[in-house]
């Protein structure tokens, strides 16, 4: 998507479609009112007759609208004026941008980003605009006979923000996180027969290539020499191969890297603790926290962020087979730290703790890692917010800022170590799982023993990166979450 910026007046503005706000009650933005005045009240009376569904987002398409040089004319709903805040304002935009991406205009004009919101500044709005009007336009290039037709506006521009080079990054800056959400989507979406360990390294690499960044990939017998036998217990039984994956992109100097890590089970069968048919499909989103590395770096090389970053990517597929690990396996981790395995299913923690162990070399500024690591979590907080832990309370807020900034949302869990006797083995140092009660605490718990030595955050995105049903996908979360937080490090 190309997105400008104009101040030129909205009535004279051609393009395919106008996007005009309206408010619960009737009244309109400075902008609505003065196509409203161009139209001869017409917008007026027909919110009036109530076409226009009051509840925020509600959209109206209206064509032809007299004394207006746009083709047609989209009425957003924002609800009551006095609660126009960051949600409205996110709504509005999102409800834009689907009409928008299924409409036949090629362009359009959007007025909403001159809206105000309080507490946020127009570089604030210009991102997130920017961002949710690209994401909207978003589609997974399935495999189909027949290519999809392409419908949908390409070419935007934002009315009454002058084109100042501030302005300008602002939207570089989402159009750049919703193209880093792309590639976390597109990774998510395909198949696990596609999407293998192979590919997501392939994928890296590209990207590498691309952008000039360093992306080294580790093999089994790599990962052997380094002792890392809890992650390749995961991945014995498969045909396709373990891939750590490891990405360097230096833009800070001498500052100490970022270092980001993500489960990549390109598929969770569950191994020989099989998991029930059911669903079982949306285990190819097991790699979501991978896909979320690798979407990042676009975003981040992208925007040339002066920072230093490391992403760590343990790429393996979780299968049954007669060289399958079996509950009551004993590991050795990297870390030393021996583990019994008492469900081959409880296999994210397997291979995020060798990573994160690996990530100690980097002596890191923070790490991150990112995993759909468990259904406890989807219980506990649903599809709305990420499970956040942290050994480190600033770096907690910063990221709970950060959601709160991009409206991709974490709520903090507690890491507290009255919990640690769930983890307990008769037969080596711990056990792969802690039972039924808190299982996203104990899940988190676990990966705490190999966090000691530097500042660490670890969110649970098993209930964020993908949703079910008729609208089934990948969400690309949390790269806006990580997005806002790395932004914030590169201003300083
Ligand atoms: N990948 C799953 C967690 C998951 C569940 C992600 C649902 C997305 C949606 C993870 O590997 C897993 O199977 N966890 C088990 C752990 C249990 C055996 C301790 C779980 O949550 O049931
Ligand atoms: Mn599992
Ligand atoms: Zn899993």
């Amino acid at each position: 998507m190309n997105i400008t910026l104009s101040t030129t007046p909205a009535a004279t503005t051609k393009t395919g479609t106008l996007v005009l706000g309206a408010f619960a009650d009737g009244t309109f933005p400075g902008t609505t009112q003065a196509i409203d005045d161009a139209s001869g009240g017409k917008l007026a009376t027909i919110v009036k007759r109530g076409d226009l569904d009051a509840k925020t987002g509600s959209t109206l398409l209206i064509p032809d609208l007299p004394g207006v040089a746009a083709e047609r004319v989209l009425l957003v709903a924002l609800g009551k004026r006095a609660e126009l805040d960051e949600k409205a304002y996110r709504t509005a935009l999102a409800a834009a941008g689907k009409a928008l991406a299924s409409g036949v205009a090629e362009s359009a004009a959007v007025t909403l980003a001159e809206l105000d919101v309080p507490n946020r500044d127009a570089a604030w709005r210009l991102r997130t605009a920017a961002r949710l009007l690209a994401d909207a336009a978003y589609v997974f290039d399935a495999p189909r006979k027949e290519p999809l037709s392409k419908r949908g506006a390409n070419a935007v521009t934002l009315l009454g923000i002058e084109s100042r080079a501030e302005h300008a990054l602002a939207v570089a800056q989402g159009l750049a996180v919703a193209e880093g959400m792309a590639l976390t989507k597109d990774l998510g979406n395909h198949g696990g027969n596609v999407c293998n360990p192979a590919y997501m390294a392939h994928t890296a690499s590209a990207l590498g290539k691309e952008f000039g960044f360093e992306v080294e990939v580790l093999e089994r017998a790599d990962m052997e020499k380094l002792g890392m036998h809890s992650a390749l217990s995961v991945g014995r039984a498969s045909l396709s191969p373990c891939k750590f994956i490891v990405m360097k992109y230096s833009g800070g100097g001498s500052a100490k890297p970022i270092v980001l890590v993500g489960k990549g089970m390109t598929f969770d069968t569950g191994g020989v603790s099989l998991k029930p048919s059911a669903n079982l499909d949306e285990m190819k989103y097991d790699m979501s926290g991978g896909g979320t590395v690798i979407g990042m770096f676009k975003t981040v090389a992208r925007l040339k962020l002066p920072l230093n970053l490391i992403g760590l990517v343990m790429a393996v597929e979780n299968m049954p087979g007669g060289n399958a690990s079996r509950p009551g396996d004993v590991v050795r981790s990297m870390a030393g730290i021996t583990i019994e395995i008492l469900n081959t299913d409880a296999e994210g923690r397997l291979v995020l703790c060798d990573a994160l162990t690996y990530a100690e070399r980097f002596d890191p500024a923070c790490t991150i890692d990112l995993a759909t690591l468990t259904g406890a979590c989807v219980i506990a907080l649903g599809a709305h917010a990420s499970g956040l832990y942290a050994n480190d309370a600033a770096l907690a807020a910063e990221l709970l800022a950060a959601g709160q900034g991009s409206g991709d949302r974490a709520w903090q869990m507690p890491l507290w170590d009255d919990y640690q006797p769930q983890l307990k083995s008769n037969f080596a140092d711990m056990s792969n799982l802690g039972g039924p009660a808190a299982g996203s605490i104990t899940a988190a718990l676990f990966l705490s023993h190999f966090a000691k030595k530097y500042k660490w955050a670890h969110l649970d995105i098993a209930g964020t990166a993908s949703v079910s049903g008729d609208a089934k996908g990948a969400t690309g979360r949390p790269v806006p979450l990580l997005a806002e937080f790395l932004l914030a490090r590169a201003a300083g």
